[in-house]
């Protein structure tokens, strides 16, 4: 280097000064543009909140999720729709808590059973983070409003459409989502008391499904293996009522066993005009989620809104459906 004559080594450093100014300039240039870019096509939301669901591929929570996205469209709120893949309640209380760490303004979730769940709603307000319980209740935890079915109310009316529609001995098998979860502990309680009216009817075993159409048709296809005489068959989440279906045509029973299930999914509703299940009790997912979302806005606001927003439910048979249509509001006593 010292060898290079010195108007060499001045050229030699302009050219590198020159070169270093330009891609200096041009990437700083690009990476501003591109922040600039970013935040002119970010939407500014006027809020941030987290649906948390049992199962994010559940076609009943995708109503739910329809409904607060519709709601959530309509008054600038940023809508996340968070949950595990499979129903797995550690998976649930983990989301809850990163979704207080990333400090959403409002949590909509729904109930867990025990202290965990509750610690956590203890904590979101305690950060001001507003919490509705959606689906499912946990009444003693710091939740500021719960919407969804009274599940115990509904229990029941499943139990009377039962001792309504059938007669003489029948002995009962419950196909439940998961014996863990409150609002199928809610909706067998209000079935009991209801057959509770009727000596004639037997509650005889109960069986899990891990909500899943699948897991239906095991349990049923074992609860008819383990009891023949099981005549009557109660599916107590969205999958169940279906699934029943498919085990006990797994199984050529000599009788077509009494079947109620839950909700109106279309193959449900589909299931009963074709007069393979009984009856259904109708929830209603996409108000839900509107109403959590309204619900959640208000809270923002700090309105006072009453704690318990029940949606509505009833007992749908075939004649309430018309080519795939509910078409009227069912039997509600
Ligand atoms: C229940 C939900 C459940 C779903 C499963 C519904 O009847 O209300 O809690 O996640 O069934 O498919």
């Amino acid at each position: 280097m010292n060898n290079l004559p010195k108007k060499t080594m001045y050229t030699l450093g302009a050219v590198i000064f020159l070169v270093s100014l330009f891609l200096m300039l041009y990437y700083g240039k690009e990476t501003f543009y591109m922040e600039n870019q970013t935040a002119s096509s970010q939407q500014i939301y006027d809020y941030h909140f987290a649906l948390i669901t049992e199962e994010v591929g559940n076609e009943y929570w995708r109503l739910i999720e329809n409904g607060a996205k519709e709601e959530a469209g309509k008054h600038n709120v940023y809508l996340e729709y968070v949950g595990p893949r499979k129903s797995d309640k550690e998976e649930k209380l983990h989301t809850i808590d990163r979704m207080i760490s990333s400090k959403v303004d409002g949590i909509i979730t729904q109930g867990i059973p025990g202290e965990a769940f509750k610690e956590l709603v203890h904590k979101a307000v305690e950060r001001g983070i507003d919490v509705i319980t959606v689906d499912t209740d946990v009444p003693d935890s710091d939740r500021q409003v719960y919407v969804g079915t009274d599940n115990y109310q509904a229990g029941f009316l499943a139990g009377k459409a039962l001792l309504n529609d059938t007669s003489g001995v029948v002995n009962v098998g419950i196909v439940t989502g998961s014996l863990d979860a409150l609002n199928q502990q809610e909706r067998i309680a209000g079935f009991k008391d209801a057959l509770q009216m009727a000596d004639r009817v037997r509650l005889v075993d109960i069986e899990e499904s891990n909500i899943t159409e699948i897991g239906a048709a095991q349990a049923a296809y074992s609860l008819l293996k383990d009891h023949p005489d099981i005549n009557a068959l109660f599916g107590t989440s969205a999958l169940d009522g279906v699934g029943i279906v498919q085990g006990i045509e797994e199984i050529h029973l000599p009788e077509h066993p009494y079947i109620v299930g839950f909700d109106i999914l279309p193959q449900t509703v589909e299931l009963i005009e074709q007069g393979k299940i009984d009856a259904t009790i109708t929830q209603f997912p996409m108000e839900m989620g509107r109403l959590s979302v309204r619900y959640m806005i208000d809270l923002q606001q700090e309105k006072v809104i009453p704690t318990l927003q029940n949606t509505e439910t009833s007992i749908i048979r075939n004649q309430d459906i018309k080519n795939g249509e509910v078409i009227t509001k069912g039997d509600q006593s």
